[in-house]
């Protein structure tokens, strides 16, 4: 299962959310690598000190990123993503390889808006690919103030891609988490909203891909 963390805009946590599901995934056993587009090279770095047997993959150019997510898609459960904040060939090739993409942003009706460019991204890999990948939206960084209209599932909608239910809140905690290395699930101290937070996150990931799993083995089962 390939997962992809997108979206043109910078800042909004793509290589959070990505470091953060592979070590979610790891601390449960499954085998999970890391394909790192980004050129700060955020993800990866957080990821080789979190966890130095976790393959990662730095990829600068198209053809570097299909060899790496096609080779380690067949020796891993998961390749996670994390895709650059440009719109060029890179980001492009991992969505056209993608099973899963997923679009981080804020909660207001802009940064939904911002996430046009990314969405007509996974219009063009589904049409390429009957369908593929399936994308979300999901919300980061929210904070208290924040009112989340409630048009924003039906914005989402019309945006040709659905919102997923859980919400990460703007918490010191994933800053933290940079810095040291870790995840905000693992760190010692009292982090119960971050950890909460990021593992409920994680298990509604993990059921979107899994029933994808199952829809793909049905069809294979007919074709
Ligand atoms: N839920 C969150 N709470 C607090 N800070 C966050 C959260 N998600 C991301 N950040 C911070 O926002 C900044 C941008 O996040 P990053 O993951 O680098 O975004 P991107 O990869 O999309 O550019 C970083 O400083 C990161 O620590
Ligand atoms: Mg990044």
């Amino acid at each position: 299962m390939v997962i992809l963390f997108s979206n043109t805009k910078g800042g909004v946590g793509k290589s959070t959310l990505a470091a953060h599901l592979v070590l979610y995934l790891f601390d449960r056993g499954r085998r999970v690598a890391l394909v790192d587009a980004d050129k700060q090279g955020s993800s990866s770095q957080w990821i080789a000190e979190a966890e130095p047997s976790i393959p990662i993959r730095q990829v600068r150019v198209p053809e570097a990123a299909a060899e790496s997510v096609v080779q380690l898609r067949q020796t891993h459960d998961y390749v996670v993503c994390d895709s650059p904040g440009d719109d060029n060939d890179v980001p492009r090739t991992l969505m056209l390889l993608a099973e899963l993409a997923l679009f981080p942003v804020g909660p207001s009706i802009l940064d939904l808006r911002s996430v046009a460019i990314a969405a007509s991204l996974l219009k063009y890999a589904r049409q390429i690919n009957g369908g593929r990948p399936q994308g979300r939206l999901l919300l980061n960084k929210i904070r208290k103030r924040d009112r989340i209209s409630r048009s924003l599932p039906e914005a989402a909608e019309q945006l040709g891609v659905p919102l997923l239910e859980s919400r990460v809140r703007d918490l010191e905690a994933f800053r933290d988490a940079a810095q040291q290395g870790t995840s905000a699930a693992r760190m010692q101290r009292a982090r119960g909203f971050a950890k909460q937070d990021i593992e409920a996150l994680c298990d509604e990931i993990l059921r979107v891909a899994d029933s994808m799993d199952v829809d793909a083995a049905a069809e294979a089962a007919h074709g």
